[in-house]
């Protein structure tokens, strides 16, 4: 597998004037008592690839997953590819859930099933495909994953790497306009990151809107178009990775940075 990709700009690759395919307005998010997100704007153009950073708890797993809807928000507006989602009906969650795909640090494949089968359950579920057609989208995208050969194979049967790699695979066969991630290399063990985040960065080069929670700062530098540190609920700052990295303008990043930077030097890196 390789990890050679040709880097456009987001500029260039998104739909020039188009609106975002997500528009974060005002957005405010409480459990019970605790202000979990607070007051967040932020709008991604399409093929934009965002990594999302921030100490734990800061609510980047809230954030992405506001967006998809698996939490609502209490005030504020979140359209994705311009439907409203806070306060949608059933019907248009169900579009929203068919534009934006999701890949957890779990990986959450069903342990019942085979791989081909966890891949094709959704499309046929949903009435999206015949089985033909779920099956042949299945094998061509656990190809595109380089996994085709476990496609019989139960979950339990692969390496937590393989595991990642058809969950992303499943995520895809709904054909997705974006991929949310949240630290899918997290719960890896380290010598399995590398493959998972070459196939993300594969993904990254075929122009695929992205946002991923990630603490992976060289997957950041390598696919980014632009980085966002969150923290207490807020985002802080964003910018290109190159500022970002080496101009961060906020203390609280800066820290962060050295907190990151110092772990990281300290275990071997995959990337
Ligand atoms: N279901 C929940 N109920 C109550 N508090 C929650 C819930 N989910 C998350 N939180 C709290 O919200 C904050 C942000 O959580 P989260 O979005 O998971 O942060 P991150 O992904 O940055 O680690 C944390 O303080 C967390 O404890
Ligand atoms: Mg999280």
């Amino acid at each position: 597998m390789s990890s050679s990709f040709t880097v456009s700009s987001a500029a260039a690759r998104a739909d020039q004037g188009s609106a975002p395919i997500i528009a974060m307005k005002d957005v405010q998010k409480w459990y019970g008592p605790f202000h979990a997100l607070k007051n967040i704007n932020l709008e991604v153009r399409r093929g934009e690839r965002i990594v999302l950073c921030g100490p734990s708890g800061s609510g980047k797993s809230t954030l992405v997953r506001c967006i998809n809807q698996l939490e609502s928000v209490q005030s504020g507006h979140i359209l994705v590819d311009g439907h409203e989602v806070v306060g949608a009906s059933a019907r248009t969650l169900d579009v929203v859930r068919r534009t934006v795909g999701m890949v957890f640090q779990q990986f959450n494949l069903f342990p019942h099933l085979t791989v081909l089968e966890n891949c094709m359950l959704a499309p046929l579920k949903t009435g999206k495909m015949s089985k033909a057609q779920a099956r042949e989208t299945a094998l061509r995208l656990l190809e595109r994953v380089h996994i085709r050969s476990q496609a019989e194979k139960y979950p339990a049967q692969l390496s937590g790497g393989q595991q990642q790699r058809v969950a992303i695979a499943r995520a895809l066969c709904m054909e997705p306009t974006v991929m949310l991630f949240d630290e899918p290399t997290s719960a890896l063990d380290p010598e399995m990151v590398k493959e998972v985040l070459d196939t993300m960065i594969e993904l990254a080069g075929d122009g695929v809107t992205m946002i991923c929670v990630t603490h992976e700062m060289g997957f950041a530098r390598a696919v980014a178009d632009r980085v966002i540190f969150m923290a207490d609920g807020e985002i802080v700052e964003s910018g290109p990775p190159l500022t970002f990295f080496d101009a961060p303008r906020h203390e609280r990043t800066r820290a962060f940075l050295g907190q990151i930077l110092a772990h990281h030097n300290a275990t071997e890196h995959a990337i």
